[in-house]
């Protein structure tokens, strides 16, 4: 291989270099067919070409309804994107159906969606509830990860081929797809740098491309992959397979925090006189108030092109969930985090169940954390998890979740495993002798002083009393009282009470 360091391969040099690799480790020998792999060629119609069988003919009051059942407030948002997205699949459907005669709108834009929220609050979260509710591809990318020219980075095309990796390679699936971008916020031009943020922009300017329409390469040279499974396919039908995706119908749909974008709201309220030659009560404004205002303008001065925030036609906004709301998060029949803690109780066979006010206490918990509804699932795991370490070894098959559990976890899980193991030894020794055993407070006190990491308590009550269950059934009795003494001398302490027992009364 001739030293081509630091430079970029051709895919010509790429893909020989790659028939060299597969012919020195495993001794396959490709086909000598033309990969044009950067090239243009239409493709045969091969199956997974085929057009999709789609089903868009949701309304959006359909479509709300069912995120509805999932999405907890953010009544804005829900009925914004309900409405846009159905909008905008039923549009689909309907040019392939009948639109086909219609005279083509130039310059038109698709819904493309702005969404603004802080962390937590559901934004990934109804997006992705929509494309698997509508069946088409879905990706997520963070703008974060995109620079200029890619090749540092990621390239923001990789997403559109991520689509078609979703859509398990069926490129007019992966037409229909929604592409999901994080993190949008952090490629606004940043104010603090002298002149144009080029890097920043960059990324804006490639993403605006995409978000119009734009032909995108399936295989590019940076990413191995792709070239793998191109030289593969072509090493197995002898023809390079299809190469490029038209972006024309692809939503997108991109979303950021976007702080200190309020205070640039507020900045432009102020220098706005209302009604009356008042002032604007800003500063009883609070954020979301602020962000119901937003406009263009404070987006560009935000750090974003003109152009590209002309690309992103809907705005979706989201607030903060409160206390209550998320209470109502953790209700919901369908959240992961007490659904899924249900499960993994369930798989240890243990019946998990949550109190309403260890749920409560959760939901202010998590509230403090800052991070919506991401919070819960840190506060249920804090709380759970001396419970899952320690219950599945246990003979505790339930398991409900109280306020004081919450609070004081460890201490509640050691009374919860030290009763159990006491249960478990109790039973035992009446199936082995016949009698039952009642423990003081201070007998079980004793045990939880002697109980080692060697030794349950429910074990070391019976390694006490192993050897003396003859002196258990000279007693005579049903139940016998275990006492401090008996634990600390049970030889000594039993044989005293026989004797007791057998003293010929005066
Ligand atoms: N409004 C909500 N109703 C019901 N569940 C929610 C809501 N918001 C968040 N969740 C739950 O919290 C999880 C995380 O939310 P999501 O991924 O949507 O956060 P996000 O708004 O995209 O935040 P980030 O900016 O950090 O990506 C979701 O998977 C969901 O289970
Ligand atoms: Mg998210």
């Amino acid at each position: 291989m001739a030293d081509r360091k630091g430079k970029l391969p051709s895919p010509e040099e790429m893909q020989r270099d790659i028939q060299q690799f597969l012919k020195d480790k495993y001794g396959v020998e490709t086909a000598q067919a033309e990969v044009d792999m950067l090239g243009t060629r239409e493709s045969e119609t091969a199956p997974e070409h085929e057009e999709p069988d789609l089903h868009f003919e949701m309304t959006p009051r359909e479509l709300e309804a069912y995120l509805r059942q999932y999405v907890v407030q953010q009544d804005d948002a829900v009925e914004v994107l309900a409405t846009k997205i159905a909008t905008h699949f039923n549009r689909m459907r309907w040019e392939r159906e009948d639109g086909r005669s219609w005279p083509v709108i130039p310059g038109q834009i698709k819904p493309n969606v702005l969404m603004i929220g802080p962390t937590g609050v559901g934004k990934t979260y109804i997006v992705k509830l929509i494309a698997d509710r509508l069946g088409v591809p879905f990706v997520k990318g963070d703008a974060t990860k995109f620079s200029e020219t890619g090749y540092v980075g990621g390239d923001v095309e990789d997403l559109v081929r991520d689509l078609v990796r979703v859509a398990k390679g069926n490129i007019k699936h992966a037409e229909y797809g929604i592409i999901y971008i994080d993190e949008i916020d952090k490629i606004a031009a940043s104010p603090s740098v002298a002149g144009p943020d080029v890097s920043r922009t960059g990324v804006q300017r490639n993403l605006l491309k995409l978000m119009e329409e734009t032909e995108v390469e399936l295989r590019v040279p940076h990413d191995l992959a792709s070239q793998m499974e191109a030289v593969m396919e072509t090493q197995r039908t002898g023809k390079a397979p299809q190469k490029k995706v038209n972006t024309k119908n692809i939503l997108f749909i991109v979303a950021g925090a976007f702080n200190g974008l309020d205070d640039i709201i507020r900045r432009r309220l102020n220098r706005q006189p209302i009604g009356f030659g008042g002032d604007v009560d800003t500063k009883v404004r609070d954020r979301d108030d602020l962000l119901a205002n937003v406009s263009t303008q404070d987006l560009i001065e935000y750090g974003f092109e003109s152009e590209f925030i002309g690309r992103l036609p809907v705005l979706a906004r989201l607030t903060d969930l409160n206390v209550d709301g998320l209470l109502e998060v953790l209700a919901n029949p369908y959240n992961a985090v007490v659904q899924g803690k249900i499960r993994d109780f369930a798989a240890y066979g243990i019946d998990l169940t949550f109190d309403e006010r260890a749920l409560q206490l959760l939901a202010e918990r998590a509230y403090e954390e800052k991070t919506g509804a991401r919070g819960l699932t840190r506060v249920a795991e804090r709380a759970l998890i001396p419970f899952e370490k320690q219950l599945p070894s246990t003979s505790v098959r339930e398991l409900m979740l109280t306020e004081h559990a919450v609070r004081d976890p460890g201490a509640v899980c050691e009374r919860l495993v030290f009763d159990a193991t006491i249960r478990s030894a109790v039973l035992q020794f009446k199936e082995e002798t016949g009698v039952i055993l009642s423990l003081s407070k201070a007998a079980k006190n004793w045990l939880a002083e002697h109980a080692d990491g060697h030794k349950t308590p429910g074990e070391l009550l019976l390694s006490r009393f192993a050897g003396l269950h003859y002196a258990f059934n000279l007693l005579e009795r049903e139940s016998v009282n275990v006492t401090r003494s008996m634990l600390a001398q049970p030889r000594d302490t039993l044989e005293g009470m026989i004797r007791k027992n057998y003293r010929p009364r005066e």
